[in-house]
């Protein structure tokens, strides 16, 4: 059998490794404590689930969606960003449902890119932008997120003549790794960037909901000129604990939308009615259930931080998502930090270098078991006298 060069040339998943270890680690019996990954424990709200039992049971939920979602659920997203962000949408021309949110990430570069196109992409960064960028045969020019900038990319770092051939950037905040959220300024100077270069911005705002600092995170559409040079893609995976279910939008700019709509009908039938009527339910009735859980991962991230200080092993400062950026012990590189804590420790981390160059020199810690679990994940790392 001969394979495509596409599919021969995907990336490799650096994280498969670290999902092996750790379940082999399982299988000899141990009692691992796993924030390597970002999958979150806690349980979709009831009146979530309670949603999707009722429409699943509706024969009209049985039948083709149309192509583009349910006319309710765009309108329903359309409610959510002008409550969450005073942001007003056109649900008919200015909302496109996905899959998750990864979907949309890989579905973008095949909008925008032919073969060597070039992308901007952060560096360290969530991998599924890779993905995209291979599927399209692009090529990516990584742009550095340091502590020194608060893990933001500084646009005057990237050479002109790269500014001008690239054709579409991607941006995280709160950020994956780092846990670092943007500024107004920051989005703005994105905005006067993606119009002098003529870039299409997609911004990532999977941790939208998860933000720890006196202002809640902003939307890249918030910012003055964002509709005319880019998308926000918005998950429901993170904000109502619905990984599993598979459903989030775009966000933004009608001609951006409506590729991404023309791609998708050549590729799938909408999702599930039932989802999408979920979804609405997430949208409009979700918000006590979001202030719960934020104050729940606050609760996680405060107990954890401090007590990782009280063994001085000190955090990157960060504001949001529901990671923790933490410097490796003197004398690793994350890998070898990362499985000297799954072998001496019994706790998973994911080494910074699975998300790029920039990320070595750190792990990252996912808030994704309960704070006694957390805690006593420190305990454990305390006992093998690394700090
Ligand atoms: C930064 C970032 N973007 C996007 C996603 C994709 O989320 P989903 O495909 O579940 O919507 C994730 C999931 O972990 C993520 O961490």
């Amino acid at each position: 059998m001969q394979f495509s060069n596409t599919l021969q040339h995907l990336p490799t998943q650096f994280f498969s490794k670290l999902v092996k270890q750790v379940n082999a680690a399982k299988a000899e019996g141990r009692d691992i404590i796993n924030l390597g990954q970002g999958n979150p424990d806690q349980p979709t709200p009831n009146n979530i689930i309670k949603e999707l039992q009722r429409s699943a049971a509706n024969p009209e939920s049985h039948r083709y969606s149309p192509f583009s979602g349910k006319e309710s659920l765009k309108k329903a997203v359309c409610s959510f960003y002008q409550r969450e962000y005073g942001v007003q949408l056109q649900y008919d021309t200015e909302v496109a449902i996905l899959f998750g949110g990864k979907i949309g990430l890989v579905e973008l570069p095949l909008c925008f890119c032919d073969e060597g196109d070039l992308i901007l992409a952060p560096d360290p960064g969530y991998p599924d932008y890779l993905s995209g960028i291979s599927l399209a045969k692009a090529a990516t020019h990584f742009m550095p997120l340091e502590a020194k900038n608060q893990f933001l990319p500084s646009y005057l770092e990237i050479p002109n003549d790269i500014a001008k051939q690239a054709k579409l950037m991607f941006l995280n905040y709160p950020n994956n790794p780092t846990g670092a959220t943007a500024t107004k300024e920051f989005f703005e100077e994105t905005v006067s960037f993606a119009r002098s270069n003529g870039v299409v911005v997609a911004h990532d705002f999977a941790y939208g909901a998860l933000g720890f600092g006196e202002e809640k995170p902003r939307s890249f559409l918030q910012t003055e000129g964002a509709k005319e040079v880019g998308v926000e893609i918005y998950t429901l995976s993170k904000t109502y604990n619905m990984a599993g279910w598979r459903v989030a939008f775009a966000v933004g700019n009608s001609k951006i939308i409506e590729a991404i709509n023309l791609l998708q009908d050549h590729m799938y039938v909408s999702l599930f009615p039932a989802i999408q009527d979920a979804a609405v339910e997430a949208l409009l009735n979700g918000e006590e259930s979001v202030k719960e859980l934020v104050a729940l991962y606050k609760k996680r991230r405060t107990a954890f931080v401090e007590k990782c200080a009280s063994i001085g092993w000190h955090a990157a400062p960060t504001d949001g998502s529901f990671f923790v950026w933490m410097p490796v012990a003197k004398g690793f590189t994350s890998e070898q930090f990362a499985t000297y804590l799954l072998d001496h420790a019994d706790v998973a981390v994911a080494p910074g270098i699975g998300f790029g160059e920039y990320g070595e020199g750190y792990v990252r810690v996912g808030l994704v078991e309960n704070t006694d679990r957390l805690l006593e994940a420190v305990n454990r790392v305390a006992s093998c006298k690394l700090f």
